[in-house]
């Protein structure tokens, strides 16, 4: 909405290693100096947190966590909780369509997670999106709807303030595949028409919505263009510097 920054979140799924990414947030920042206007941050694997959090300069760029687990502390093996994550990052992806199709996250999984992330300073980005065969069959709003409820149930009225919600058709994460500017108008109306129902019209209206699904440096401009749209969810491009700055480069011209 207006007022707010554009948000650009790149995404690095399970790709570039400690070094690596130290080396690749080195270069992007370099590379975007002067785009103070855009709200730059990239979420590495959770081996590069703390080593990136210490290298960022948070005045330019933000880390998000990729995914962390809803208790604090206890035997849970090989997970790593936002509490551990508090002061690291400034975000935490929520119910990526990875983690719902993958790992058989449940919609309870996102509630859990919205709310350790709340409790620990850390903005909530829960992802939401239908897949083709839903969309297909008509239910996107059905699906949307219990996502969003879902994953947003027992959050108070100050709380949505501070969550930003993504949205991601399954059938365009990582396949190249684009939804069209007005497929995506649509979907973020009816996303904040649901908020609305939840929160009032203003706080609606006040909540960040991406846009996320085979975003590249060409179709940046497109989606950052609709209406409601408060920036991208970047995953394949984000890994390419050259191509990542230009989306930056894209979102800092749009908000000329
Ligand atoms: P993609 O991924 O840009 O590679 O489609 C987006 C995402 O997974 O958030």
């Amino acid at each position: 909405m207006a007022g707010h920054k554009k948000l650009i979140i790149g995404n690095w799924k399970m790709n570039l290693g400690v070094h690596d990414a130290s080396v690749y947030l080195h270069k992007l920042d370099v590379a975007i100096q002067g785009h103070r206007d855009v709200e730059v941050v990239v979420a590495p694997t959770a081996l590069a947190v703390q080593p990136l959090s210490l290298q960022v300069n948070r005045h330019k760029m933000k880390l998000a966590a990729q995914n962390f687990y809803w208790r604090d502390f206890g035997a849970f093996t090989g997970e790593v909780s936002a509490t551990q994550l508090r002061g690291l990052v400034n975000y935490g992806l929520v119910g990526h369509s990875e983690r719902r199709h993958v790992f058989g996250e449940k919609i309870k999984d996102s509630r859990e997670k919205v709310q350790a992330a709340l409790r620990n300073q850390i903005t909530p980005v829960l992802c939401i999106g239908e897949t083709e065969h839903e969309r297909a069959s008509g239910e996107m709003r059905d699906v949307l709807h219990d996502q969003l409820v879902g994953g947003l149930a027992n959050i108070t009225s100050e709380e949505i303030n501070d969550i930003v919600i993504a949205y991601e058709p399954v059938w365009a994460i990582g396949t190249g595949r684009n939804a069209s500017p007005h497929d995506v108008e649509a979907a973020v109306l009816t996303i904040r028409s649901q908020i609305a129902h939840l929160f009032g019209k203003e706080k609606a209206a006040a909540v960040r919505i991406l846009y996320g699904g085979s975003v590249t440096a060409d179709s940046a401009s497109d989606y950052l263009r609709i209406k409601g749209i408060d920036g991208l969810l970047v995953g394949g491009a984000s890994l390419k510097l050259h191509e990542f700055s230009e989306i930056i480069k894209k979102a800092h011209v749009v908000v000329q």
